[in-house]
């Protein structure tokens, strides 16, 4: 893809995650290494449990690393910054605030004038599709409408990496396939770096430029697939026999490490 550079955007060094606990210390990450290219676009899929949130929440600054380095841009990455905007599952909008003051919340904090901050926040709104619904309140949308104010929230801080953690699971198939054309769109033509965990193979086809699988916990990179099908990834590109190849490679790599974990937690 042409938005793809080879300068490192986030390079994850050598990771190891404990949790201690009174009973049992829980390594989550051992060792984990992977270089994230400059506007490239990687899914990560894993067993559920494999530590692909906690991998996203060092990355994002939210919590240390108990062994290794995160670096953004060449920086340690020592806390949360501006450069990375992160979306979760669960929508995360503060639910007294408007669809407009939930998308100029960073802005505001920025101390970015009003002004100035409106007509963004508009303009992302717009982007999303939500223009209209800019007094509503999130407890009046839906799912779907939602997930799109974190991602316009998101987008109008500018950040140039962001991070996704299973970001459309809870909504509703069309919905879904909706938001991820949206974020296809926004990818290509505002070249961010996107890392995406998803547990579906055929989202992390439909979406990304490499595919990233991790081993049981303690997750480490199991294999790493450049996705190579051709754009736009349409129900053509689908049934292409290539298409069902990267498929079946991926199943047979996730469904191996989904035994282990079971496996693991029944003995
Ligand atoms: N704050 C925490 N304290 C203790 N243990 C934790 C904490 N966060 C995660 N863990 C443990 O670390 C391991 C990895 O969890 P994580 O949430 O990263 O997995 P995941 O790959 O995102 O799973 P899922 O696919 O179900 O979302 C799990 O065993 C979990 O119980
Ligand atoms: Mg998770």
């Amino acid at each position: 893809m042409d938005t793809l550079t080879n300068k490192i955007k986030i390079s994850i060094q050598g990771v190891t995650k404990v949790f201690p606990s009174k009973r049992a210390d829980v390594m989550a990450l051992k060792n984990l290494s992977l270089d994230v290219m400059d506007g490239e676009f990687v899914v990560i899929v894993g067993a559920s449990g494999c530590g692909k949130t906690t991998l996203l929440n060092l990355v994002a600054g939210f919590d240390s690393a108990s062994q290794g380095q995160i670096l953004l841009d060449g920086q340690p990455v020592i806390g949360i910054t501006p450069e990375c905007g992160m979306i979760f599952q669960q929508y995360a909008l503060f639910p007294w605030k408007t669809v407009q003051d939930n998308v100029e919340f960073g802005l505001k904090m920025k101390r970015i004038p009003k002004a100035e901050r409106q007509e963004q926040a508009a303009r992302f709104i717009d982007m999303v599709g939500l223009k209209g619904f800019e007094k509503s309140f999130p407890h009046h949308l839906s799912g779907g409408m939602k997930q799109r104010v974190s991602i316009a929230r998101s987008l109008a801080n500018d950040p140039k990496v962001i991070l996704l953690d299973e970001p459309f699971a809870a909504l509703d198939a069309m919905t879904r396939q909706v938001l991820q054309e949206q974020l296809v769109r926004i990818y290509e033509k505002h070249q961010k770096t996107i890392i995406f965990i998803t547990h579906s193979i055929d989202e992390a086809l439909l979406l990304s430029t490499r595919i990233v699988v991790m081993t049981a916990r303690p997750g480490r990179i199991l294999q790493e697939i450049v996705n190579d099908l051709p754009h736009p990834r349409n129900a053509d590109v689908q049934l292409s026999d290539r298409y069902m190849e990267l498929k079946r490679m991926i199943w047979v790599s996730v469904q191996a490490e989904v035994m282990k974990s079971i496996e693991e937690e029944t003995v």
